[in-house]
């Protein structure tokens, strides 16, 4: 293997410079050239496929900095159809003409989608990423617990899973994704600072996190002490709910609650608005379920409730709704990620040197710490090759507390008891550098710019 392209896909998240690095370093050492395409899968989609030499002489390049969230790649959610016969060969045959030996992708489960029909032209490797950290399973057999049952929706079923088994955590394939850790950090700080205004104003805040159909990121902002936890595959149940809520405020005047996008009713249906756009790979955006958990409690709580006590004048005054929204998917990567993010990056090209093909780089816990290593993609398919979110198993979530369970615990124990370095703390001090009154933004895309080369076209 002498050629590898890499590219980002999906969504960013803030360990995505560090997987590049880890994956470069990796390179400069086997002595691999490394292609970046720009903007993922749409680079490959683009005849000209923009990319850039990320490692000329086998040294990085200064724009290359993984302490800084993004790609300096640039991502998208372009995937390729594995129907599409005809695109496909396309960005086969461009490859070749790159002389590309191997494809690293970085993604979740859309781009483990779209490098498997790339797959069948030439060798592909992904290392994770998603901040969900629903890239995985909780143990191996876990996709044939997957059934089909019929509805009258569009496509004439929906897809069930029959209730899962017990496992120990070392069970669990792709323990974490890199991402997470950062997300859980934001979010968990968020949770911090929002509390003291509820507490002051004797007031309900509801603030939602990210996630999509999996509560992982919702179960690690426990770390900043939310009253609730709300997560998707933990149904709503109002009666439950507002009796906590109550006895909260009964215990301290306030409460604070964590909500997690994709909470679903007693039916399975997503609280609050789901957004009919869909993004290329067919991901629906979710919007409102903390708007939704606002309207339950107002509705069930009424005002009188915070007029009696003379603590708001309505229940709309008294409860209010933040959204940490992409701050959780952005910035520095604190030192978990950092560290595990390249170090998949840089198992990845190894997976691709020694000739593995359609695979994953893997983070696994085994005997209390972290080690790599991979899977075949298909393993996380079930029976009709379809790719599901890793739900938060129930075993890891205390539905009666509203809190992590003891495994839970442990689980994020696991993660974040070495998660932040000293440097993440240092990084602070340089917020307030005079210099960033003085000047602007330096952009990465700039200088990436410059060194974007593009394919000759076809002779
Ligand atoms: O999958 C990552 C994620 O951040 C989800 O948690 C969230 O629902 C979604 O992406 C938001 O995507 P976008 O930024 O494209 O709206």
């Amino acid at each position: 293997m002498k050629r590898i392209a890499i590219l980002t896909a999906g969504g960013d998240t803030p360990a995505l410079n560090a997987t590049i690095f880890g994956a470069v370093q990796r390179a400069n050492q086997l002595r691999v050239e490394l292609f970046g395409i720009i903007k993922g899968f749409g680079g490959l989609l683009n005849p000209q496929v923009p990319y850039v030499h990320l490692n000329p002489l086998f040294q990085g390049i200064p724009e290359l900095d993984p302490t800084r969230g993004g790609t300096l790649l640039g991502a998208s959610r372009d995937y390729v159809d594995s129907n599409d016969a005809e695109t496909i060969a396309h960005v086969a045959e461009r490859l070749k003409r790159m002389k590309v030996d191997g494809l690293l992708c970085v993604g979740g489960d859309g781009t483990v989608n779209g490098m498997q029909p790339l797959s069948e032209c030439l060798p592909c490797v992904l290392a994770p990423k998603t901040i969900d950290n629903d890239l995985g399973l909780n143990y191996l057999d876990e996709p044939s617990e997957w059934y089909r049952e019929p509805d009258d929706s569009s496509r004439g079923y929906v897809y069930k899973k029959r209730p899962g088994r017990e496992f120990n955590l070392d069970e669990m394939v792709n323990y974490v994704t890199p991402g997470y850790a950062t997300a859980v950090f934001v979010s968990a700080a968020s949770v911090q600072r929002i509390r003291t205004t509820a507490e002051s104003h004797r007031r309900i805040a509801i603030i939602e996190v990210m996630g999509r159909d999996c509560g992982m990121i919702a179960l690690g902002t426990a770390y900043g002490q939310p009253d609730l936890l709300m997560i998707p595959e933990s149904p709503v149940d109002p009666n439950a709910l507002v009796a906590k809520v109550l006895a909260t405020l009964d215990h301290q005047k306030h409460a604070v609650l964590v909500v997690s996008e994709g909470i679903v009713d007693t039916e399975g249906h997503i609280l609050g608005a789901v957004s009919a756009s869909k993004d290329p790979a067919g991901n629906i955006q979710y919007t409102g379920a903390a708007e939704a958990v606002k309207k339950l409690l107002a509705q069930r709580i009424g005002d009188a409730f915070f007029t009696r006590q003379r603590r708001n004048e309505s229940a709309d005054a008294a409860i209010f709704v933040r959204k940490v929204g992409h701050t959780q998917r952005g910035g520095r990567p604190i030192q978990f990620d950092r560290f595990w993010a390249s170090q998949l990056g840089g198992h990845a090209v190894e997976l691709l040197v020694d000739g593995l093909n359609n695979c994953m780089a893997t983070l696994q816990y085994r005997d209390g710490g972290m080690v790599l290593d991979s899977i075949a993609a298909n393993k996380v398919r079930d029976h009709w090759r379809i790719i599901h979110p890793r739900p938060l198993s129930p075993t890891l979530y205390d539905p009666a507390s509203f809190q992590p369970s003891k495994k839970g615990i442990e689980y994020l124990r696991s993660i974040f008891s070495t998660a932040l370095g000293a440097d993440d703390l240092e990084s602070q001090h340089s917020l307030f550098d005079t210099g960033h009154l003085i000047h602007h933004y330096d952009s990465v895309n700039v200088d990436v710019h410059k060194r974007i080369r593009r394919l000759d076209a076809p002779k």
